[in-house]
């Protein structure tokens, strides 16, 4: 390799350390993500023009025509995708990435393999890249409504972990004896495929993000893999960071909502009690308000702390809301919000969410930061987010969601809920802070919600 392309690898190398360290907060984050784009586009370039490739010149018209193709797919979908579709997208790009791994295992397993590291190298790059392509693809359809929620395969465990099994002798036996042949590479390609389908397909559609996130690692595992077979640091390293970052990611994911990942990879959460009534014996009755009470309450406090969850993502109230905010604090109202980890469906949801609207990141306060004002609030209004809030985590032993951090809004002193219904959030399970003599429920479509609180505030 000569040493220009061997610097172009090393800078490469560090924008995506630095890329990936400025993703850690919202305001650099697009920075940080330009950064590790452009380290990606550099070390593609050098491949391409500085390595010695000793192609025919129509390859690199089709490498030229395959990036153009890629780029402009890219970017068109990725403008159009609103928020709350943005594990698809990862899933989707996840997928091909894995789809890309085993291709080049592929093909260099249908050459000559000579040591057994490279052969190892080469059919686990296959099966990963293989699981990972079909395990995102599901995650995708799951995600997207295509495919149901929860398939149950009959001992799906038992049956997963004995094709594993079966995989792993097979690559095996394949390491072994040195054996090549077109149909070891179609069946260890078929298995990778399989498996991923059978991992992913009995997991519920909301735990997709954890699996998604897990996907990712193994996609990041598969690149790594690829860049020992090829010998490049640059593919190496790259492929650890988005290994390593799919791992911590999809552990501080499961921390946060208080489960193993065994239990998200085998345990079917959420679809239990939906309460449509508003009246639970054990929990009491609810109180409503409306528009126009909630907004006096409001204009009236010294301190208001707003908890966006997932229903605000969804009714795309995230600039009607910062409407309310901006007219509360010109009120001299303080106005905080508070942002649960797994607030949403993605890590960072709320954060982006609220981001696009341009509310200023000093307002948006963590859980461990808010957690002890709450009891200084006057007003806590939670928008669309049901199970952070949910004072089960702490007081029930027997509930799924027992051991989660929550928002402690419950200690506020006034709290008013906006969402449509009494319908169970992502747990699937009933809150008994909707039953809770401080709060005052506000049903409604969180935008239309919103956008009443406003008109009734600019009112007054
Ligand atoms: P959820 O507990 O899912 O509750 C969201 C609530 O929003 C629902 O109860 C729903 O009630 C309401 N809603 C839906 N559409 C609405 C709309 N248009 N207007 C107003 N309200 C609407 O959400 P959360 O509190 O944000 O908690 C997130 C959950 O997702 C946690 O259990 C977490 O563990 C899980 N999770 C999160 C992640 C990440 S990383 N964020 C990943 C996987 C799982 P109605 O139907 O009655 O309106």
């Amino acid at each position: 390799m000569s040493i220009a392309l061997s610097i172009i690898y090393l800078i490469a190398t560090i924008t995506f350390i630095v890329g990936l360290k400025k993703l850690g907060h919202p305001e650099t984050a697009k920075s940080g993500n330009l950064i590790a784009a452009g380290g990606m586009g550099l070390s593609i370039v050098g491949t391409i023009f500085i390595h010695d490739l000793e192609v025919p010149t129509f390859i690199y018209v089709l490498i030229g025509v395959a990036i153009l193709l890629g780029s402009i797919i890219g970017w068109l979908i990725a403008i159009k995708v609103e928020m709350t579709k943005m594990p698809e997208l990862v899933s989707l790009f996840n997928g091909f990435g894995g789809a890309s791994a085993a291709l080049i295992g592929f093909v260099e397993f249908s050459k000559q393999v000579d040591e057994s590291l490279q052969a190892i190298t080469i059919i686990a790059g296959i099966i990963i890249g293989a699981i990972t392509f079909s395990g995102s693809l599901i995650a995708w359809g799951k995600l997207n409504g295509s495919l149901k929620s929860v398939v149950k395969i009959p001992q799906h465990n038992l049956v997963n972990n004995l094709f594993f099994i079966l995989i792993l002798a097979f690559a095996g036996y394949t390491v072994f004896t040195g054996v090549q042949s077109p149909i070891i590479t179609y069946s260890l390609l078929a298995g990778g495929l399989i498996y991923g389908i059978l991992f992913v397909l009995p997991i519920g559609g909301a735990d997709m993000p954890v699996v998604i996130s897990l996907l990712n690692s193994l996609t990041g595992i598969a690149a790594a893999i690829t860049g020992v077979l090829y010998d490049s640091m640059v593919m190496l390293v790259g492929g650890i960071l988005v290994g390593a970052a799919g791992i911590i990611l999809t552990v501080a994911m499961c921390k946060a909502m208080n489960r193993t990942l065994g239990s998200v990879i085998f345990g079917n959460f959420g679809g239990g009690v939906v309460p449509v009534e508003g009246v639970n014996k054990a929990l009491g009755s609810i109180t409503r308000t409306t528009a126009s009470d909630a907004a006096i309450m409001m204009n009236y406090a010294t301190n208001v702390i707003i908890v966006p969850g997932y229903g605000l993502a969804v009714a795309q109230a995230q600039h009607v809301i910062h409407e309310l905010e901006e007219l509360l604090a010109g009120k001299g109202v303080n106005v905080k919000y508070a942002i649960h980890p797994v607030a949403g469906r993605m890590p960072g949801h709320m954060n982006v969410l609220l981001a696009e609207s341009n509310v200023e990141y000093n307002m948006l306060m963590e859980m461990d930061d808010i957690n002890p004002q709450f009891s200084n609030a006057d007003v806590v209004l939670v928008v669309g987010a049901n199970d952070v809030v949910n004072p089960a985590a702490h007081n029930d032993p027997a509930s799924p969601i027992y051991g989660m951090p929550i928002l402690d809004v419950e200690n506020a002193k006034h709290i008013i809920v906006n969402k449509r219904s009494m319908k169970a959030g992502y747990a699937g399970i009933e809150n008994e802070l909707f039953y809770n003599t401080k709060t005052a429920m506000l049903f409604g479509d969180a935008k239309a919600a919103l956008t009443d609180l406003v008109t009734e505030i600019k009112n007054m």
